[in-house]
């Protein structure tokens, strides 16, 4: 099953209108692999989606928001909406994003609900799983990502506008990356976990991207991982290396 590369930019709370306009501007200028084998998805502060759409001129590179509240509208402060999020032209969400489930503390089922009404209000969903350092020195990093996934999967059956980031916490923002042996033993055991629970048509059709330290130098060291099918960066987005990123499945 040939499934489509997905390489999202998380800019996390990053960026200034003339940063993220130069960041855009560099994505225009560049010549990205123009196959249809790639998604690009740029995910900047809520603040500066709807101009980051206007500025692209890359119909192949689409915008996403980093979180959405589970409900369309109403009193609830600071919150943003999957509505609104559409109508500043975003096409995606990233949710259970690990700063959110420690910092927010956003439970797996508070994720999963969020999960559900992004993809009834017709977006696509980067669902976040991953494991903290402690959690994988005790061998628990499946335990981790199934009981993440399972709360996902009691309320949604069907993934087609899901994907998956495993982003194990402990290789996030450290500069230390997961080899590409074990992320890809990772993301096995979580496509056959989903085979399990999905089934096997919907699980060969997931793609799950890796996420944590990825850079302009190892990125193509993922590239020969038959079930890492993408990058969600950080800190490289935000940087010129994003291209290179980009441009290393080619
Ligand atoms: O969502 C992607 C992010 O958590 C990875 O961060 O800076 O390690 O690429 P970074």
């Amino acid at each position: 099953m040939a499934r489509k590369f997905f390489v999202g930019g998380n800019f996390k709370m990053n960026g200034s209108r003339a940063s993220i306009k130069k960041i855009v501007e560099d994505l225009n200028d560049a010549d990205l692999p123009s196959d249809v084998g790639m998604e690009v998805v740029i995910a900047p502060p809520a603040l500066y989606i709807h101009c980051a759409k206007e500025l692209l001129k890359n119909p192949e590179i689409k915008v996403s928001a980093q979180n959405a509240f589970p409900k369309p509208s109403g009193a609830y402060t600071g919150e943003i909406a999957a509505p609104q999020i559409k109508d500043a032209g975003a096409d995606w969400v990233i949710l259970g994003h690990s700063e959110r489930r420690t910092i927010n503390k956003e439970s797996d089922d508070f994720v999963a609900e969020k999960t559900a009404h992004a993809l009834e209000n017709g977006l696509g969903v980067i669902l976040c799983i991953g494991e903290l350092l402690e959690e994988r020195d005790t061998g628990m990093t499946l335990v981790v990502c199934n009981r993440q996934l399972d709360a996902v999967i009691d309320k949604v059956k069907d993934w087609s506008n899901i994907v998956i980031a495993y982003e194990p916490v402990w290789a996030i923002g450290t500069g230390l990356a997961a080899t590409p042996e074990d992320a890809q033993s990772t993301h096995s055991e979580i496509r056959h976990y989903l085979a399990e629970k999905l089934g096997e048509d919907q699980a060969s059709k997931i793609r799950i991207l890796y996420g944590g330290s990825v850079n302009g130098k190892n990125a193509k060291s993922f590239n020969a991982c038959p079930d890492i099918d993408g990058y969600l960066v950080g800190g490289a987005s935000l940087k010129p290396e994003f291209i290179e990123i980009i441009k290393s499945r080619e």
